[in-house]
């Protein structure tokens, strides 16, 4: 489950980003909708499948709210901050109803399954609430919506992967783009509501992920990232060709799409990244040496309690496999501070890990208890708030230094680098990205090269998040 922001991918920590693509001939829409998006990537690649179905609903996208007939959150549980985020947001965008009163307001996502009763009833702070696996079903909500009803469905499904609905790109910057492979999680990690609000794992048709790759990059986009609560899992049975296709089968065919285009994937849970995944990565250059490869805690009675069902050595021998296949590959993790229980030691045990495994990135959190979760039927939330923040704060102090001296590393090292655009602070700078998914900062100079080209660059310099070069 995906997290965090110069890192485009896995990114908890993006909140509320308003999306509207570039329409051209946006006239002919007589009604406009809105669309925030909070949370994982899954998130935001699902506001863009919901852009496409209101779209052939007859609505035109709008980057201002307040022009908008239809205004939609797509919302995050993972944890409890996201919520209150969500809620008082929505009692600012009610605020449009005052000029607008036929204006609809919408939560979709996570917690419409959780809050549909006090967002809808109590609260009366939505006219309408729709869950991950019922986008299909928005235009006859709006029409029930429209005629003054409450309008709900939060019905999770087996089957539901959006196939064959060709997602609208929001906010794209033309060159990256995400594409779902699978929804739900099976996993039951003690700590995670995901498996609750997004439902059983099921795998998307291989043949339209293909598909959509190949669009993208005959639209002219230079990157794909696979994206899935746990892409290693990934299984498609073809029963027309009676063949099967697992992760490592999808990202060879996907990278032998074109040689020019390039594959990111995440999430990958330890358990279950195999040697094949591995292997298919160091055969294609154009898959991207980058694992996000979340370890949660370094403690192996901890992880236990998490339900994530490797050690503590497991884990340390996963990363010294990629090692030993892929030297040059850049890992990254998610942990979480402040478990049900967790010792001094245990937390200790975390710090060395992160060492072990130097970490290039890491997305960080306090232990936040979700309601009906293993663990918060199970176990006590008993670290006190200070211990665990200052858990996470020495966690994010290690990561920080970790990510210097990996950034260290590079110097006058050599890389190929996807130019993503202008870099945030200077328009005579580009920006992109290694395969090792961290980002550059280069002088444009003289270089006859534009957004969406591949560029050697030489790291000169770097701080703690960034590589600084020059073309070479
Ligand atoms: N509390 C804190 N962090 C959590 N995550 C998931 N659930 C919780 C929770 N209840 C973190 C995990 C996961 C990431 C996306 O969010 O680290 O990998
Ligand atoms: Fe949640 Fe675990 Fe599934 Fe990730 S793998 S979505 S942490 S249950």
């Amino acid at each position: 489950m995906l997290d965090f922001i110069t890192q485009k991918k896995h990114d908890e920590n993006r909140q509320g980003e308003a999306f509207a693509p570039e329409q051209a001939g946006a006239q002919q829409f007589s009604k406009r909708f809105y669309i925030e998006s909070y949370g994982c990537q899954m998130n935001f690649a699902d506001s863009e499948v919901v852009a496409s179905i209101l779209q052939e609903g007859g609505f035109g996208a709008t980057r201002n709210y307040e022009e908008a007939d239809l205004i939609f959150i797509n919302t995050c549980s993972i944890r409890e901050k996201a919520e209150q985020t969500v809620r008082k947001r929505l009692h600012d965008l009610r605020k449009v109803k005052v000029n607008k009163p036929g204006a609809l307001i919408g939560v979709l996502g996570c917690m419409a399954e959780r809050l549909k009763a006090k967002f809808l009833e109590e609260e009366k702070l939505v006219d309408l609430v729709v869950g991950p696996d019922a986008y299909r079903t928005l235009p006859s909500l709006i029409t029930e919506a429209e005629g003054g009803q409450k309008a709900v469905n939060v019905l999770l499904s087996r089957e539901e992967t959006y196939a064959d609905i060709a997602p609208v790109r929001l906010n794209s910057d033309g060159v990256s783009a995400f594409v779902s492979i699978m929804r739900g999680c099976n996993n039951m990690c003690s700590f995670c509501v995901v498996p609750f609000t997004r439902g059983r794992e099921r795998s998307r048709d291989a043949r339209s992920i293909i598909q959509e790759c190949e669009a993208l990059f005959n639209e002219g986009y230079k990157e794909v990232t696979l994206l899935g609560q746990n892409v290693d899992s990934y299984y498609w049975v073809d029963e027309k060709n009676d063949t099967t296709v697992n992760f490592a089968n999808l990202l060879e065919q996907v990278a032998l799409i074109d040689p020019l285009l390039r594959v990111r994937f995440s999430t990958s849970h330890p358990k279950d990244i195999t040697d094949e995944v591995l292997y298919t990565m160091a055969k294609y250059e154009n898959i991207c040496r980058y694992i996000h490869l979340p370890v949660q805690s370094g403690s192996t009675r901890v992880l236990q309690l998490m339900n994530r069902t490797y050690t503590r050595e497991w884990y340390m021998a996963t990363v010294d496999r990629i090692m030993a296949i892929m030297p040059d590959c850049g890992i990254s993790s998610d942990i979480i501070a402040g478990f049900c229980s967790e010792t001094e030691e245990e937390h200790q045990e975390t710090l060395s890990l992160m060492e072990y495994s130097k970490y290039d990135l890491s997305y960080m959190f306090f232990y936040s208890e979700r309601p009906g979760t293993l663990a918060a039927r199970r176990y006590k939330d008993d670290i006190p708030e200070e211990v665990k923040k200052r858990r996470l704060d020495e966690i994010v102090k290690l990561q920080n230094r970790l990510s210097h001296e990996s950034n260290l590393r590079d110097l006058g090292k050599t890389f190929k680098v996807l130019i993503e655009g202008d870099s945030k602070k200077s328009e005579n700078d580009w920006k992109g990205r290694t395969s090792q998914n961290k980002m550059m900062v280069f002088p444009k100079a003289d270089h006859k090269v534009n957004k969406g080209d591949y560029v050697m660059v030489k790291v000169t310099g770097c701080t703690k998040a960034t590589l600084l070069g020059e073309i070479v």
